[in-house]
């Protein structure tokens, strides 16, 4: 398989976008898999509910994309373990449900297996030879814990504190850190385009008066902001008047202003909105080239706010962006596009992910 590449000029001003075969060829989807889904740290599961020793939670890492099987289990010295929930002896998957164990049996064939996934036993190997080795434990996978939500990555590039840097800088002081997660607030969507066309639309406010007039009025304009970071991006989005805003601290780096939403990109397919009210978390995973799912979970410190301000109004947002997401994706099959350029003020951020991915990818 031929290996998939593109290159972004560093001078946006310059710059053109990737080649539209990205937003649908199989190939360039399969190349993603691997050189960013892989190694890139992504949301696994929140947190609440995996308290007591012997809990153990399965999920699959990126359904769809990467299709990991692995399992969370909290061990009886209450430390909480990330590991692959595939047997080592044959590949049958050893738990199939959340439940409360005292140890991991694979009901295949009777494999056993410690919280921390340590091999105990298995009925008919007495004669094996060098057996058992750290081969034959289930594989740790790196896990990071944050605020409630827990961060999975095959092989990570970088630790997680650095890549939530500018989120606590941010957080610093803000009531809301003290936010719990809903989970009757749950949202998930799934629509027909590829999940880079989802964060390109993201990174930037030039759509919102055009496509968002409910959320264009909640915000001012004027004073919308970019910022780009070593793993994702930040946009602030400044109240308009009489709009639902943040109390900052003094000493807060955007102390007298009157921000009504912070909205990270953490690469490549975390976003963090920071309300009045808490976080919404939205997760994006990649189905199929031209399928994406996007789950919205919800982190809540003030529930009388989340009717107001740009926190407001999400599921409304949602489907307005994903209609114009749609409309592109079927406009990367036209053989007549040959990419565009970037807008030199206000696509910052997608030229830094484009710029990202073609690092990542190559
Ligand atoms: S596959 Fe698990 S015991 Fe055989
Ligand atoms: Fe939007």
């Amino acid at each position: 398989m031929a290996e998939r590449r593109f290159d972004v000029d560093a001078d946006i001003r310059r710059a053109r976008t990737p080649p539209r075969e990205l937003y649908f060829d199989p190939q360039w989807f399969a190349q993603q898999r691997e050189t960013v889904f892989a190694r890139s740290w992504n949301f696994a599961s929140v947190s609440a509910g995996l308290e007591t020793s012997g809990c153990a939670r399965p999920l699959t890492l990126l359904p769809g994309c990467l299709d990991e099987p692995l399992i969370l289990v909290r061990d009886t010295h209450a430390k909480l373990h990330l590991l692959s929930n595939v047997c080592t002896h044959r590949g049958h998957l050893v738990v199939e449900r959340e439940c409360a164990l005292a140890a991991l049996r694979c009901n295949y064939h009777g494999r056993r297996f410690h919280l921390d996934g340590s091999f105990a036993f298995m009925p008919g190997f007495e004669n094996a030879e060098h057996f058992p080795t750290e081969s034959d434990w289930l594989t740790k996978v790196p896990l990071a814990e944050w605020r409630g939500m827990l961060f999975a990555s095959l092989a990570p590039n970088a630790p997680v504190n650095e890549v939530v840097a500018e989120v606590e800088r941010r957080l610093a002081g803000l009531a809301i850190v003290d936010w719990r997660y809903d989970p009757t607030l749950d949202k998930t969507f799934e629509f027909d385009a590829n999940w880079a066309l989802y964060v390109e639309n993201y990174l930037e406010g030039l759509h919102i008066p055009f496509i968002h007039p409910a959320l264009a009025a909640k915000l001012d304009g004027k004073l919308y902001g970019y910022e780009n970071l070593p793993y994702g991006t930040l946009q602030i989005g400044s109240a308009a008047p009489g709009e639902l805003a943040f109390e900052l601290p003094e000493g807060h780096p955007n102390f007298g202003q009157r921000i009504g939403a912070y909205y990270f990109w953490l690469f490549p397919a975390t976003m963090l909105n920071l309300y009045p009210w808490g976080l919404s978390l939205n997760v994006i995973e990649p189905l199929a080239p031209t399928r994406t799912r996007v789950r919205f979970l919800s982190f809540v410190q003030d529930p009388a706010k989340r009717e107001q301000g740009a926190g407001s109004g999400l599921v409304q947002v949602e489907m307005e962006d994903e209609a114009a997401i749609q409309q592109v994706q079927k406009g990367m099959r036209a053989r007549s596009y040959r990419g565009g350029r970037y807008a030199p003020t206000a696509e910052i951020g997608v030229h830094h992910f484009h710029r990202m991915l073609a690092k990542w990818m190559a």
